[in-house]
């Protein structure tokens, strides 16, 4: 058994269990959102005792040496003693532009903010002091002026309702990041890219692809979109807008339910996602994949790549976990 000490508490953690669950069931108040690693608003800084290198995977050099580290990942094997860092120092803050529905259960959300990062990565956004959620960013940093998120709204989540009935433009809202791995490198103009997300995956995806068109990518660009059903697809104007402009482009609307209507520049196909992309692509040997959606969907898509010959090393993914909405 290990212990965290924590201002004046001393708390003993069960087999297992993490420095945020042993926090949180001893009564303490902390942030926290994801437990899975993500969002990173589980921060604390270790002032005594050495944290296991998984308490501390994905952050940046800066946060490493000033000693923070995860605490929903952190499970130590000696006593650790820990403090609550100032959170805002890790935010930065945004003006609210604009909300939009793109289909009944996903709301885009356009803010102003001088947060610099890279197409495809995610954010973590802030309703107060311990309540936060990720969100992938869907706009591109060198064509767009503002920060675009694509929320799908959980009606009884907590901080999605809020967004979705509460927050109004000209509001501020206070976000951390960006974090993630999964963006597009102009390292092989011509490689083809296989691009697949399912719901509000799209967000990255189209990040990504923006990101990829707009640095010349001539290779084939395949984006695959899937959903349960046909109201369940967005944005199919502006991805068939890109398709026209650029021929190396093609979009496929996958359902095993009914299909949105036919339009220009758009496959629509009824079928099982995880078939059609076997069938079209039995070899993604020399392939850059990427997938963003739900955990189950970019598992079982990784290894079908894997399998149908992409490198490990091309296959870059956004897993969203799920926190409640
Ligand atoms: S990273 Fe710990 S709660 Fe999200």
């Amino acid at each position: 058994m290990s212990q965290v000490q924590f201002e004046d508490a001393v708390i003993d953690l069960n087999e297992g269990e993490s420095v945020l669950d042993g926090l949180l069931r001893s009564g303490i108040d902390m942030a926290f959102g994801c437990k899975s690693g993500v969002c990173q608003s589980c921060l604390v800084e270790v002032t005594e005792g050495v944290p296991p290198a998984a308490a501390q995977k994905g952050l940046n050099d800066a946060q490493t040496a000033l000693g923070y580290m995860l605490s929903c990942q952190c499970r130590p094997e000696q006593a650790i003693r820990v403090k609550r860092i100032d959170a805002s120092t890790q935010m930065v803050s945004s003006e609210v532009l604009d909300k939009q529905w793109l289909n009944e259960n996903v709301l885009r959300l356009r803010v102003r903010s001088e947060l610099n990062y890279r197409a495809g990565q995610y954010i973590t956004l802030w309703r107060n002091e311990t309540l936060a959620r990720s969100y992938s960013l869907a706009s591109h940093p060198e064509s767009d002026d503002f920060l675009e998120f694509h929320i799908k709204v959980i009606p009884d989540g907590q901080l999605s309702p809020w967004l979705a009935n509460e927050v109004m433009a000209g509001n501020r809202l206070s976000l951390q990041g960006p974090m993630g791995q999964c963006f597009y490198t102009a390292t092989s103009p011509d490689q083809p890219l296989l691009m697949a997300a399912i719901g509000t995956g799209l967000a990255p995806i189209y990040g990504i692809l923006k990101d990829a068109l707009s640095q010349g990518h001539y290779g084939p660009i395949d984006v695959v979109l899937g959903a349960r059903e046909s109201n369940g697809f967005y944005l199919l104007d502006e991805l068939a807008d890109l398709a026209h402009q650029h021929s190396n482009l093609t979009i496929h609307v996958v359902s095993q339910a009914d299909l949105p209507e036919d339009q220009d520049n758009i496959q629509s196909v009824q079928a099982d996602l995880y078939d059609y992309c076997n069938e079209l692509w039995p070899s993604l040997k020399g392939y850059r994949v990427f997938l963003c959606g739900a955990d189950s969907f970019v598992k079982k898509l990784r290894k079908q790549s894997f399998l149908a010959g992409a490198d490990m090393g091309d296959i870059s993914a956004d897993v969203f976990i799920p926190a409640g909405g």
